[in-house]
């Protein structure tokens, strides 16, 4: 059965407040939202997903809501928060009494953010919980930026699929641990580590050795074809050439605008699949601004699974 796809806010605040599951476009990618409190709708989100409960989900408050209630935020977090909400900056900070296990795997650490898509906003100003939303794809599928993404992935498994259009970011949020004093960039995204720097006076580190956000695997990043990465153009060219020589079917993946590059990633790779392309030759962005987002996605696809 086709899942009801539909701009309509209030059925989509109807069908979360009884328990349902409803998929939301925000500025980053498709979410898969429920009520925070709403336990048995949160271990569908999990269920449907086919996502190991181990892996945290991200709450999404209203700019109306207090981020105090649910996390602790130190003088940098609250200085992001302040600085880039509603965006596409995630906070990983520690908790309050008010998030539940369930949406932390029992962690003592939520991750915060508030998203700035106007259907998000509306829908969240009609609700009096949170709502979390990990990415709108079965686990291990790259994040769907449509609603025609969602609906390939997850089907009538979902109430609803409230229909925002096309994710005008395309990559995930950055996610920055505000722990300890310490600042971290766990993933990178449209929020840069150079705005970031501005903004709390200093450079934030690189995650320490193992990473704090569990759920960040290569596979999460990969289409179903090979992917390899290359510094220009020519070498990409090339290998799909050799690829072509043997019978194989490559696709070269490459936008010299970071910014379209990022937009359209998810969406390149999903028509990659959709083709049956064997290698998608893509061709790495510079480390730099919204760059290094779209570089960490290709380099965690292309890495081994
Ligand atoms: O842009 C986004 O952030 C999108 C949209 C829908 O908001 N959401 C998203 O959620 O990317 P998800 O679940 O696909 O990725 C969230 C990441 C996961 O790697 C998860 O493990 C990590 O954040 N995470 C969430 N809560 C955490 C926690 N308490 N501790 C460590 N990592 C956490
Ligand atoms: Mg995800």
């Amino acid at each position: 059965m086709a899942p009801v796809i539909s701009a309509d806010v209030d059925r989509a605040a109807r069908i979360l407040r009884e328990g349902g599951i409803v998929a939301i476009p925000t500025e980053t990618v498709y979410g898969l939202a429920a009520l925070v409190h709403h336990q048995s709708a949160v271990a569908r989100v999990f269920a449907v997903k086919d996502r190991p409960t181990s892996h945290p989900l991200i709450v999404h408050l209203s700019p109306h809501d207090d981020p105090t209630r649910w996390g602790r935020l130190d003088e940098a977090a609250t200085r992001l928060a302040g600085a880039f909400w509603p965006g596409p900056i995630t906070l990983l900070v520690p908790r309050t009494q008010l998030v539940p296990d369930w949406v932390t795997g029992g962690r003592d650490t939520v991750a915060l953010r508030v998203p700035a898509h106007p259907l998000a906003l509306a829908l969240l100003e009609r609700l009096d919980d949170a709502l979390v939303a990990p990415s709108a794809n079965r686990f291990g599928r790259v994040s769907p930026t449509t609603p025609r993404h969602v609906a390939d992935d997850l089907g009538s498994e979902v109430d609803m699929i409230l229909d925002g259009g096309p994710c005008t970011i395309g990559v995930e949020s950055t996610i920055v641990e505000c722990v300890d004093s310490t600042i971290r960039v766990l993933r990178h995204g449209a929020v840069t580590v150079e705005r970031i720097a501005d903004t709390i006076g200093h450079a934030p580190l690189p995650p320490a050795g193992e990473s704090r956000a569990p759920g960040m695997l290569a596979s999460h990043y990969a289409p179903r074809a090979t992917v390899l990465v290359f510094e220009s153009l020519d070498e990409a060219r090339q290998a799909c050439e050799e690829v072509a020589r043997r019978g194989g079917l490559a696709v070269v993946l490459w936008e010299p605008d970071a910014e379209i590059y990022a937009a359209t990633l998810y969406d390149r790779l999903r028509r990659a699949d959709n083709e049956r392309a064997d290698v998608v030759a893509a061709v790495l962005p510079d480390d730099t601004g919204i760059g290094s987002a779209v570089r960490e996605r290709l380099l965690k696809a292309a890495a081994p699974r």
